[in-house]
C-alpha cells in the first residue's frame, strides 16, 4: 500500500520542512509554508536493481542539431539563435507582463513549419482566438486545447504523431491526480514539470512552459523549476511601459545575460533593434540629476539614463528609494562621495531612478550613479551628450570595466561626444569624443563643480 507522507514547503523557494514555521529560514518569507503529502514507498518494497552504464568518448561525434529559428529577432536572440528540439523552456514574469501574447506570436511563426499545440489552463479557447484576432495570427495553423490534467496531456503528447512544439500556460494551473496538493503548490509543479519535461524529451518536442512569479497566496514562483529546464527566460518590464525585457537568466544551449527588448502596442510585441534609441527617446535637455550609463547587456551595449533627485528632509532617517538598481550599492556610493570628496546627504532624500523600466546590474554603472546624485546635489546639468563608465572601490578609485569601446562605439552611433571613463591601459578608439579620463571620484566632483 502507498503511504502519504507530511511535510510542510515554502511556495516561494521550495525549501521543506518538518514542522509548519511563519517564515521560511531559507528565503525569509512570511507565510509561504504549506503543508503538502507525498507518497512514500512502503520500506521493504522492491526498487529497481540498476545496471551498468556505458561509458562515450569525449571526442566523440555527435550530430549537430539544426536550431530552429522563430525569426522574431529579439526572441531568437534571447534563446541563443534559435530552439534546440527536445529543449525544455520555462518563461517566467508577473501576470499580466504579456508571456501569453509573446508565446501565441512565437507558435505562429513555428507553426510556419512545424506542428505546434497550445495547451491552456489560464483561458478559453475564445480568449485566445480573440488575442489571435487581434494579433492577426488566425491563420495560423495552430491547434488549441483547454487542459489542466497532466495525465491527459502525456497521452496527448505520446500519442499525436510529428508534434515539434507544445507550449503549456501556465504551469501553475496544471495538476497530476495522483497526488493530493492543490495545483500550483510546489510539490504539483515540480512533479507535473518533470512528467512534462521527460515525455517532451523522449518525443523530441520542444517544450514551453509558462511560469507566474508571485509572492501572494498558494502559487509556486518558476524559481523551483529552474533547476529543471534547459533555458530560463524572465519576461520583465513595468506594465504602465510599454517597453517588455526578455531575460535569459540561465541557458543550456547558448549565453546567458542576454536580452531582447520589445514593445507592447495594439498588435502585440514588437521587437526593437535599438534599444539605447528608444530609452533615451524622452530624455530632455541638460537637466540637474541626469546621466547616462552605456551599459552591457549580454553581447550589446544598451544606453540608458540615470535619473537622481536629492532634497532636504526633516525626517530622522532621509529616504533612499531606489527603482532599477541595487539599494545596497546606492549606499555605498553615498558613503564613498561623503567620505572620499565631503559632499553631505544626510539630512537630505534620495531617490534614483533608471528610466524606461529597465534594471542595470552591472557595477561598471557607479561612475554614472555618482555623476547623476552630483548633479542633483550640485544643481549642476551635466552636458546633455556625455556618457559615463566605471566601478567606483570604497576608496574612491575608479576601476576600469570590461568593453569600453564597443559601449563608447555604440554611444558615438547616438550622437554622443563627451564620455568620462575609468583610466584605463586599454587605448580608447572612439575617436570622435572628448574622453575625460578619471582616476579618483573627488576627480570627477571638481569636473561637475566647474560645469
Ligand atoms: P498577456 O499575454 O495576457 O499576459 P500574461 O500571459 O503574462 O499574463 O498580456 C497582457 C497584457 O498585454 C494585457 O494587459 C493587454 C496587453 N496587450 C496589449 O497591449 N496589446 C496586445 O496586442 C495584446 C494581445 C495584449
Ligand atoms: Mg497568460
Amino acid at each position: 500500500m502507498v503511504k502519504l507522507a507530511r511535510s510542510f514547503a515554502c511556495q516561494d523557494c521550495g525549501m521543506t520542512f518538518s514542522k509548519w514555521t511563519g517564515r521560511c529560514s531559507g528565503c525569509g518569507s512570511w507565510n509561504s509554508i504549506v503543508e503538502e503529502t507525498t507518497e512514500v514507498r512502503p520500506k521493504g518494497a522492491k526498487s529497481h536493481t540498476g545496471s551498468r552504464l556505458d561509458f562515450q568518448d569525449l571526442d566523440g561525434v555527435s550530430k549537430s542539431v539544426e536550431r530552429k529559428k522563430t525569426h522574431i529577432s529579439e526572441f531568437d536572440r534571447v534563446c541563443g539563435g534559435g530552439l534546440v528540439p527536445g529543449g525544455a523552456l520555462l518563461i517566467g514574469g508577473d501576470p499580466g507582463i504579456g508571456k501569453s501574447t509573446l508565446l501565441l506570436q512565437v507558435s505562429a511563426q513555428l507553426a510556419k513549419n512545424n506542428r505546434v499545440i497550445y495547451i491552456t489552463g489560464e483561458e478559453g479557447i475564445d480568449q485566445i482566438r480573440l488575442r489571435g484576432k487581434r494579433l492577426d495570427l488566425v491563420q495560423a495553423p495552430i491547434r488549441l486545447a483547454t487542459c489542466t490534467n497532466v495525465n491527459d496531456i502525456l497521452k496527448t503528447l505520446n500519442q499525436e504523431k510529428d508534434l515539434d512544439v507544445v507550449i503549456i500556460d501556465s504551469i501553475q494551473t496544471m495538476y497530476l491526480d495522483n497526488l493530493d496538493s492543490a495545483p500550483g503548490s510546489v510539490s504539483q509543479v515540480r512533479a507535473c514539470t518533470l512528467e512534462l519535461i521527460q515525455c517532451a524529451k523522449k518525443n523530441n518536442i520542444i517544450l514551453f512552459l509558462v511560469g507566474h512569479v508571485t509572492k501572494e497566496g498558494a502559487i509556486a514562483g518558476p524559481r523551483v523549476l529552474e533547476h529543471m529546464v534547459d533555458t530560463v527566460l524572465y519576461f520583465e518590464g513595468d506594465r504602465s511601459h510599454v517597453f517588455r525585457i526578455l531575460r535569459t537568466v540561465k541557458n543550456r544551449f547558448g549565453p546567458t545575460d542576454e536580452i531582447g527588448v520589445f514593445e507592447m502596442g495594439e498588435k502585440g510585441l514588437d521587437p526593437v533593434d535599438n534599444p539605447s534609441a528608444l530609452f533615451l527617446s524622452d530624455r530632455k535637455q541638460s537637466i540637474a540629476g541626469s546621466s547616462v550609463f552605456a551599459g552591457m547587456e549580454g553581447t550589446r551595449p544598451v544606453l540608458v539614463e540615470i535619473q537622481a533627485l536629492v532634497q532636504p528632509t526633516f525626517l530622522a532617517t532621509p529616504r533612499r528609494a531606489v527603482i532599477g538598481w541595487d539599494q545596497n550599492r546606492l549606499a555605498m556610493i553615498l558613503a564613498v562621495l561623503e567620505s572620499k570628496c565631503g559632499i553631505k546627504f544626510s539630512g537630505q532624500e534620495v531617490y534614483l531612478n533608471v528610466t524606461g523600466g529597465f534594471r542595470v546590474q552591472e557595477p561598471a554603472a557607479d561612475l554614472a550613479v555618482a555623476a547623476a546624485l552630483l548633479s542633483a546635489h550640485l544643481r549642476r546639468p551635466l552636458p546633455h551628450k556625455a556618457i559615463f563608465l566605471g566601478e567606483i572601490g570604497l576608496t574612491g578609485e575608479i576601476r576600469p570595466v570590461s568593453h569600453g569601446n564597443q559601449r563608447l562605439k555604440e554611444a558615438h552611433k547616438l550622437g554622443f561626444i563627451h564620455a568620462w571613463v575609468p583610466k584605463s591601459k586599454v587605448q580608447y578608439t572612439g575617436g570622435h569624443f572628448s574622453i575625460n579620463t578619471l582616476n579618483f571620484i573627488y576627480e570627477l566632483v571638481e569636473h561637475i563643480q566647474q560645469l
